[in-house]
């Protein structure tokens, strides 16, 4: 039986590779439509879900009747949609970054407020099911006190042109690389971001773009606890997705590529010979599920709009203090790094 059904906003990389196929595996889920630019790109995203292709994102609200709109499409595309799905009454999944912008982020924010609909934020690190397997090995005081966190989030290239374009992302490597970072040592540190330093500059990308490609962050959050980011899109042919807890008593390591045992970078790019699913493994399956789960139950999220707010304005200080060559404070309105 059907009892959410879902309009996509986005035919992409993202959205082929992850939002579409791991939506289909929910039970109960039923992908009514995918709205892209183009015709052609929409139909074939959708078609293999049986789902229609639209390139209206309000006709297709009007005509589909979903009950929530899952946002995959770039930054500048976040705000429209998500006011869009409000208007109309719907529920709105919006994946990372949750906007360009504190100021967006609000505007999205004070939409699905006034509309009494929901809005969740789709970072899939909090969901990586081997981040679950350490928090519970961090909770049980194996490793004593944390009190440092850190991760590394890199590629070498990002895939689409708009990436390059800050009037369309946002921003580069931090906006786009280090909200997964921050993401995971909030989760871990328990606690709200207070200030950060942030160092960053263009090294392999100049001449393409005037935003950084390669970003460290050193973080402090209020209880104490340090936090370390290395976020690129500078790792030649290379990509990095490894996180550690450091406590008094032990330390935590995950490499989440390690996940596939066989891994060949070579003049074709990435390949895992013997794959296992990243829908999986990077936890956006789970991520999902948990939304939908919530839709059902009208249960609070992990991962709220707010949640997406709250990242965007430790990306907001850290941007300052790029500019600044200070660390700066981190203005949140609310409570952030919550242990779920
Ligand atoms: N780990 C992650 O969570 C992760 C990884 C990759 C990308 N992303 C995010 O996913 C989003 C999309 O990235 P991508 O890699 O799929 O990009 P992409 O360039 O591969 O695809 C973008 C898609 O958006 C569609 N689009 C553009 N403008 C639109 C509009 N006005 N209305 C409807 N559709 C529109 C395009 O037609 C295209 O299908 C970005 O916000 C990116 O940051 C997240």
């Amino acid at each position: 039986m059907t009892d959410v059904s879902v309009l996509v906003v986005g035919a992409g990389f993202w959205a082929r590779e992850m939002h579409l196929p791991a939506l289909a595996q929910l039970p109960g889920v039923r992908i009514a439509g995918v709205v892209a630019t183009s015709e052609a790109s929409a139909a074939a995203a959708a078609g293999p879900y049986g789902a229609t292709a639209w390139t209206d994102l309000d006709r297709a609200l009007e005509a589909t009747g979903a009950d929530v709109v899952d946002v995959v499409a770039p930054p500048d595309v976040h705000r429209p949609a998500v006011e869009a799905a409000a208007r109309h009454g719907r529920h709105a999944i919006c994946i990372k970054p949750l906007a360009r912008s504190l100021d967006e982020a609000d505007a999205m924010l004070a939409a699905v407020r006034a509309a009494g609909t929901r809005l969740f934020y789709a970072e899939n690190v909090p969901f990586i099911p081997a981040l679950h397997e350490a928090r519970r090995v961090v909770d049980a005081g194996q490793i004593g006190d944390v009190f440092r966190v850190k991760a590394c989030e890199g590629i070498g290239e990002p895939h689409s042109s708009w990436f390059f374009d800050p009037g369309r992302s946002g921003g580069g490597a931090i906006i786009d690389m280090a909200v997964h970072s921050i993401a995971f040592c909030a989760y871990f540190a328990g606690a709200p971001v207070t200030s950060v330093y942030a160092d960053a500059d263009t090294y392999v990308w100049r001449g393409r773009t005037d935003a950084e490609d390669t970003a460290v962050l050193t973080l402090r959050f209020a209880n104490g606890v340090l936090g370390q980011c290395e976020d690129s899109w500078s790792l030649t042919g290379a990509m990095d997705s490894r996180f550690e807890i450091f406590g008094t008593g032990g330390r935590v390591l995950i490499d989440n590529l390690h996940r596939q045992p066989l891994q060949v970078a070579g003049a074709g790019g990435w390949s895992y010979p013997l794959p296992l699913p990243g829908l999986v493994a990077d936890g956006h399956l789970a991520m999902l599920g948990h939304f939908v789960d919530c839709l059902r139950t009208g249960a609070p999220s992990r991962s709220e709009g707010t949640t997406g707010r709250d990242m965007l304005a430790v990306v907001d200080a850290a941007v300052r203090s790029v500019a600044s060559g200070r660390r700066e404070n981190v203005h949140s309105t609310v409570p952030q790094g919550g242990r779920p």
